[in-house]
């Protein structure tokens, strides 16, 4: 057996229900994978703030640095909602995490199931044969640039180097190189330096990957291609806000921000895997949260980060079925809460 350790930070609200059914799924395939996995249960969001007062302690970033790989359930809630610039804010060990770790790829898959193709707002001929991935930098841009207050104005910047672009295009070509080998670079070139900077970048990076092709677009323009043509995108790659952005817009095209997964990677082996969904606090404590965004994001963590990609494949197979099966949370006007959907995930794994 190969011992592996993974943090996993609940974080808030739904974060526990979550969690609590992605690492019992993993659990039901890890001894067929030959994976020994140890769960080390960290505080970090609004938890960590009201036990340390701070959203991410050093210790637990040293932990998380040092892990195989790191579970991240959800963050945030009113209990937290403050403009007060000085008082700490359950993000901020996100983009803590973000950038202590070097995270700076993010992927989320969109791929709508058949089965739920009516789910989607969007008609079904539209959605039919949508499989795409955001590929969102995320440890630069306007993020992490500088900012402040003077008197009554505010700013924010946006930052980009050659390096921070071309390792987040690289990440996307390689990526499309495996899939159908088509890359939309989603940029603001026509107003924006650091976009024309991102464009040059990528085309340089284009040139090592002859065999998938690049095509640029605005990023207003992407907005609503993703609305009107979803299917036509393989990989988009953008900065950090547009990918923030986008993936949500992409996201519901699925028809349930409940089912999507999240990776996010740097140049090791470490990720952070989470579901793109929030905390919910209006729905925390109840049971009813649907667990199958996490579930998949703990596949991706399987692939990505323990190497064991067979794993990844059953638990991603096990919600496929489920889901065909007429399985159904709330989140998908059904019934059914999180410790029922994790049975049913169970069953279908064994
Ligand atoms: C996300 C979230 C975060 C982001 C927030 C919670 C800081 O929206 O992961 O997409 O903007 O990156
Ligand atoms: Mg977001």
């Amino acid at each position: 057996m190969r011992k592996v350790r993974v943090v996993v930070l609940a974080g808030d609200g739904i974060g526990p229900e979550v969690i609590e059914q992605a690492t019992r799924a993993v659990d039901t395939v890890a001894p067929e994978a030959g994976l020994d996995i140890t769960w080390q249960p960290e505080l970090m969001g609004g938890c960590s703030i009201d036990a340390h007062g701070t959203a991410l302690t050093d210790a637990v970033l040293d932990t998380c640095r040092s892990a195989d790989a790191v579970l991240l359930g959800a963050v945030g809630g009113p209990k937290w909602d403050t403009t007060d610039p000085n008082a700490p804010r359950p993000e901020e060990g996100l983009l803590g995490l973000r950038a202590g770790l070097e995270l700076f790829a993010n992927l989320r898959p969109v791929k709508p199931l058949e089965a739920l193709y009516d789910a989607s707002p969007l008609r079904r001929e539209r959605i039919t044969g949508t499989d795409l991935l955001v590929v969102r930098e995320l440890t630069g841009g306007i993020y992490f640039g500088k900012r402040g207050r003077t008197g009554d104005t505010a700013f924010d910047t946006c930052t980009y180097s050659r390096d921070e672009i071309a390792r987040l295009a690289e990440v996307g070509f390689r990526a499309a190189a495996g899939r159908r080998g088509r890359v939309t670079s989603v940029d603001k070139a026509n107003v924006l330096e650091s976009s024309r900077l991102w464009r040059e970048v990528v085309m340089e990076v284009a040139t090592g990957f002859p065999e998938v092709t690049l095509n640029h677009m605005l990023v207003d323009n992407a907005a609503m291609q993703l609305c009107s043509r979803p299917a036509e995108f393989d990989v988009i790659i953008t900065e950090n806000m547009f990918g923030d952005i986008l993936s949500d817009e992409a996201a519901m095209i699925s028809g349930s921000i409940g089912l999507l997964p999240s990776a996010s990677l740097g140049a090791g082996s470490n990720g952070l895997y989470e579901p793109v969904h929030g905390s919910a606090p209006d729905i925390a404590g109840r049971g009813w949260a649907n667990p199958m965004a996490t579930v998949l994001s703990a596949a991706m963590m399987l692939r990505h980060s323990l190497d064991a990609a067979d794993a990844a494949d059953r638990l991603e197979a096990a919600v496929e079925r489920t889901l065909a099966d007429g399985a159904r949370g709330r989140d998908l006007g059904g019934e059914m809460g999180s410790a029922e959907i994790g049975d049913r995930l169970v069953a279908a794994l064994g």
